[in-house]
């Protein structure tokens, strides 16, 4: 029988009944929706709504309910709609009229909005300390490459040269800012929607500044009908999750380039690759790919519940029951994702030969030929229109500007001294560029040690 049988003329349809139920998802709610409880109960007795007696009976009920749940010893039924009523029905069938009063000045709506803040709340260190370990494997990566020149690529033709180090380290910001956005969304979400009740609060005398702050927020939302409706906290979790898992997915893509024969500059471990069932020779950059393509899916959650949202009156409606399952999802293929990721990197082994000749032919070094005429007086258009010529005619003959003659230097200008072979030196190229910023060990040395303490502060 029905909660709200008393309203009611007939049995509810099974199709409904299981068509409305989110107990299949939102039992992952329970730890959080027992919590809420304890602290709802703890509020009203001292606020006198609620006798010693019976707060005291629910909290053991509760806690009972919550040892049970983690024993396994519990199955949740749809009948019961979602995990909020499954546990009260379970509360009441334990310790009788006292279960039937917990929910005095209390909705569903808050009590829903309460539980899944405090979910989304409570998988962000989680998050964190995977991030902080991908930051601690780039760090580990980066430090041995420091002087492993590579091509570094604009519309993924050879620019100029960088160093391995360099390329990881540009992976390691970004992660960095996606640690500060997962930050910023905790430091947001945390007020307390419960005491909002259905929509407008509640004639008791209730303490919501108690209850917040028992549940560690830091402070009860200012408005009861943004209480029950609001759902920025998990749009903003999964619009900060969809911009990590884009920055996964573009090392991925890179990682899937370097792995193939045509760049051969990094090599999978074994334990994270993967065989093919027809080719003999086949090793494939499974994992990769795979988190290449799981960001489609994190995308696709975000989208889901902004489109849930987008039309919805104030304040609740059933549709935010679909809040859940993109959220679940989401969190889910990110927390998958960043180990194995991490993990596939910190076993990868790099082939710096390869990047080394990939460097070599390219005319990586042809900005730092012009830099060198325009050091020597000549105005950079100029330097840069001399290079051009330098390099058409090397395209023609099959020369690297390391092969041209002094001659062949000095016909297209007489600045051009024995001095420009150190100048167009890759490992000079690349270590010069000091810039702040820059691929110089200097720069990478001070990009790594940031990362570093980033890392350290936050971990306890
Ligand atoms: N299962 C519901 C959800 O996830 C709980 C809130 C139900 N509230 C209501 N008024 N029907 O959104």
């Amino acid at each position: 029988m029905k909660l709200w049988s008393g309203r009611f003329g007939k049995e509810t349809d099974a199709l409904v009944n299981d068509f409305n139920a989110s107990i299949s998802f939102d039992q992952r709610l329970y730890r959080e929706d027992i919590r809420g409880s304890l602290a709802h109960a703890d509020m009203l007795r001292a606020c006198g709504i609620l006798s010693q007696e019976d707060a005291d009976a629910i909290s053991e009920g509760l806690l009972g309910i919550l040892a049970d749940v983690e024993a396994g010893k519990i199955t949740f039924t749809p009948d019961n709609e979602d995990i909020h009523m499954n546990v009260e029905a379970l509360l009441t069938k334990r310790i009788g009229q006292a279960g039937k009063r917990l929910h005095t000045a209390r909705s569903r709506n808050d009590q829903v909005a309460l539980d899944f803040r405090m979910y989304v709340r409570g998988e962000i260190p989680t998050l964190l300390s995977q991030l902080m370990e991908l930051e601690t494997v780039l760090c580990r990566q980066a430090k041995r490459y420091q002087t492993a020149v590579m091509p570094g690529y604009t519309h993924l033709q050879r620019a100029q040269p960088i160093s391995f180090a360099q390329h990881l380290m540009a992976y390691a910001a970004m992660f960095r800012r996606d640690a500060g956005r997962l930050e910023d969304c905790a430091a947001r979400l945390n007020e307390c929607p419960l005491g909002s009740g259905a929509l407008a609060g509640t004639t008791y005398p209730i303490d919501r500044f108690m209850t917040a702050q028992a549940l560690s927020f830091d402070a009860p939302m200012s408005n009861s009908l943004d209480g029950v409706s609001d759902r920025d906290y998990a749009l903003e979790l999964m619009s900060t999750l969809s911009i990590l898992m884009m920055h996964l997915s573009r090392f991925s893509e890179e990682i899937i380039l370097w792995c193939s024969w045509e760049f051969k500059f990094i090599e999978l471990d074994d334990a994270y690759a993967t065989g093919s069932s027809i080719m003999p020779q086949k090793k494939n950059p499974d994992v990769a790919e795979l988190v290449r393509g799981k960001t489609g899916r994190v995308y696709g959650d975000l989208m889901s519940l902004l489109t849930v949202m987008k039309g919805l009156p104030l304040a609740y409606n059933k549709d935010m029951q679909e809040d859940k399952e993109p959220v679940f999802d989401a969190i889910d293929t990110v927390e998958m994702c960043l180990p194995v990721f991490a993990a596939m990197l910190d076993t990868m082994t790099v082939r710096t030969d390869n990047m080394r000749a990939a460097a070599g032919r390219g005319f990586i070094n042809a900005t730092d030929c012009a830099d060198y005429l325009t050091k020597k007086g000549m105005p950079f258009r100029d330097a840069y229109t001399a290079v051009g010529q330098l390099v058409a005619a090397c395209t023609k003959s099959g020369k690297t500007l390391e092969d041209t003659t002094l001659e062949e230097f000095k016909a297209v200008s007489p600045l051009f001294e024995a001095d420009v072979y150190d100048a167009l030196n890759l490992e000079n190229c690349m270590a010069l560029r000091g810039s702040y910023g820059g691929p110089a060990v200097s720069e990478t040395s001070r990009q790594i040690a940031e990362i570093e303490q980033f890392v350290l502060d936050h971990t306890k």
